[in-house]
């Protein structure tokens, strides 16, 4: 039995924008959780070690056409149920209590009466607070349940039928602001659910390098290095699994940052040895992106030479019937695999081409990026690698608006290097996330040495977050930017303007394309 199975919880997503994080605070738990549309069949739930299920919130109204709802019968079915939000609503709503429009909405920081200080809400003080974001809500349970907390505004800010472990909340546990939200969490899964906690690194571990030895067999397995740290915990992983029938391949696609895959090489051979082939295919993808103007095509060709390259240079190492990617969940969610809508594709998702001659391997795909960095650590890989920023398998294609080109590669690296440079140098990497430079393809005038330019701006980012799926941007201190901007007009031949982007994700994403 794998360790996903042994124990999971279901979040059925009813439209929440951060369905996500829901399942990302379970798992912090330790306690794997997955996403499911609302509408999966109680029967394709039940069993593989289902503990419980979680109803996100929504931007519905129970009362509005065409709103998601919920067959009833998931009540019946022994399975602990907790609602968030809309959720909560909805359990009220189809058991027959009241759902009832607020009178205004009700939004931000709330702190709430605790009435039963049992079960959901142990340990969780009177007056803690919580976050909420809702116009509708209860105002009378039905029979079986108890009111188990209240708020100035909401009546029923959590509900309870103990009987059959039906939980209900008003305020999202999930989010930042609602510091008991773990602890409400925790008491769920371990209280009502009666989790154990097997979602852990050591047991990841041996269950994929199991499962891989199993798989793989005695044939070969060529892996795509990129230097990131996905990458390499698939090759550790797989190197566990099958010693030397790996092989790890890095390609240089001529879209990297200054000195990075000097950097790259020369780690992955001290990590791989013998295993491990670099190659220099720069002007095989520069070719390919001439005059490709469109993110997504951009994002296809380079999957697709990725392959074609892997394909041609690995023919004269022999027979590989597999290709191993660190196609991490997030990757699966926004290329649209989740049941959500498509936001970009992720080269290594939709980006490869159908008639590619191996089987993938992805043994990431079920995580998230903070889940990969601690497996690294429990592997044993070094610092540079685990907390490495994050670099799109696209690279500076991805970061030049517009067509891909010698001139706007220079612009854009130079840029970077300074960017990274300044920043290592103000103390400030461990708390951005990632930084970088875009090149975003407009001109404007300026003034240099007496004469007046018409050259290029780019944009420097910055963002703080965990998980890559939210990110705020990063409160740089203006005298960095200052010399950051400098040194950029100084030094970059063809920039002569710098901006900051102060856009949070959402509504940006972090990359521009
Ligand atoms: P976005 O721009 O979607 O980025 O907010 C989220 C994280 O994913 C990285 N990213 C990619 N990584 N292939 C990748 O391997 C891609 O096509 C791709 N697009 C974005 C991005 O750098 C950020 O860390």
């Amino acid at each position: 039995m794998s360790v996903a199975s042994e124990e999971k919880i279901i979040v059925l997503d009813f439209g929440a924008q951060y369905v996500q994080l829901i399942v990302r605070k379970v798992r912090e738990q330790h306690v794997y959780a997955d996403i499911r549309p609302a509408s999966t069949p109680v029967r394709e739930m039940v069993g593989e070690g289902l503990k419980g299920l979680i109803f996100s919130g929504g931007p519905s109204s129970v009362y509005q056409e065409g709103a998601p709802s919920i067959d009833p019968a998931i009540f019946d079915a022994g399975i602990p149920i907790l609602g968030i939000c809309y959720g909560h609503q909805l359990m009220a709503h189809v058991l027959g209590g009241t759902v009832s429009p607020g009178s205004q909405r009700e939004y931000g920081r709330t702190p709430i009466e605790v009435l039963e200080p049992d079960l959901l809400l142990a340990n969780v003080a009177t007056g803690c607070q919580t976050w909420m974001s809702h116009g509708d809500h209860v105002t009378q349970v039905h029979p079986g349940f108890e009111i188990l907390a209240t708020s100035q505004n909401t009546p029923v800010a959590a509900m309870a039928d103990t009987k059959r472990h039906l939980y209900g909340v008003q305020f999202h546990p999930e989010v930042q602001h609602t510091p008991c939200g773990p602890q409400i969490l925790h008491n769920f899964l371990y209280k009502a659910c009666g989790c154990t906690g097997t979602w852990q690194a050591q047991a990841f571990i041996e269950e994929t390098v199991s499962e891989l030895r199993q798989r793989v067999g005695k044939d070969r397995v060529l892996c795509g290095i990129s230097g990131g740290v996905d990458s390499a915990v698939t090759a550790a992983l797989l190197g566990l699994a099958i010693g030397d029938q790996l092989t790890g391949m890095f390609i240089d696609h001529g879209l990297l940052r200054t000195g990075e895959a000097e950097q790259v090489t020369a780690l992955f051979r001290e990590l791989l040895g013998g295993r491990f082939v670099a190659i220099n295919a720069a002007e095989r993808f520069l070719q390919a992106l001439e005059g490709i103007t469109d993110p997504e095509e951009k994002r296809r060709i380079i999957g697709e030479t990725f392959i074609r390259t892997f394909e041609a240079e690995s023919a004269q190492l022999g027979e590989f019937k597999y290709i191993a990617h660190g196609t991490l969940y997030p990757d699966v969610i926004e290329s649209g695999g989740g049941g959500t809508d498509r936001i970009k594709t992720h080269h290594n998702v939709g980006g490869l081409p159908a008639d590619m001659k191996y089987e993938n391997i992805e043994p990431l795909r079920r995580l998230f990026k903070d889940e990969v960095r601690r497996i690294g650590l429990e592997l044993g890989l070094p610092r540079e690698i685990v907390q490495r920023q994050p670099f799109p398998g696209p690279g500076l294609a991805v970061r030049i608006i517009g067509e891909v080109t010698p001139e706007r590669l220079a612009m854009v690296c130079g840029a970077d290097a300074i960017m990274h440079e300044e920043l290592e140098r103000a103390g400030l990497t461990d708390e951005i996330a990632q930084s970088f430079a875009v090149f975003v393809g407009i001109e404007s005038v300026g003034v240099m040495g007496d004469e007046r330019t018409y050259a290029h701006p780019v944009v420097i980012r910055a963002v703080s977050t965990d998980d890559f799926m939210t990110a705020d941007w990063a409160r740089i201190p203006h005298e960095v930017l200052a010399r950051i901007s400098s040194r950029i007009v100084n030094e970059v031949r063809g920039v002569n303007r710098v901006l900051y982007d102060i856009t949070s994700k959402p509504p940006a994403t972090i990359e521009w394309e």
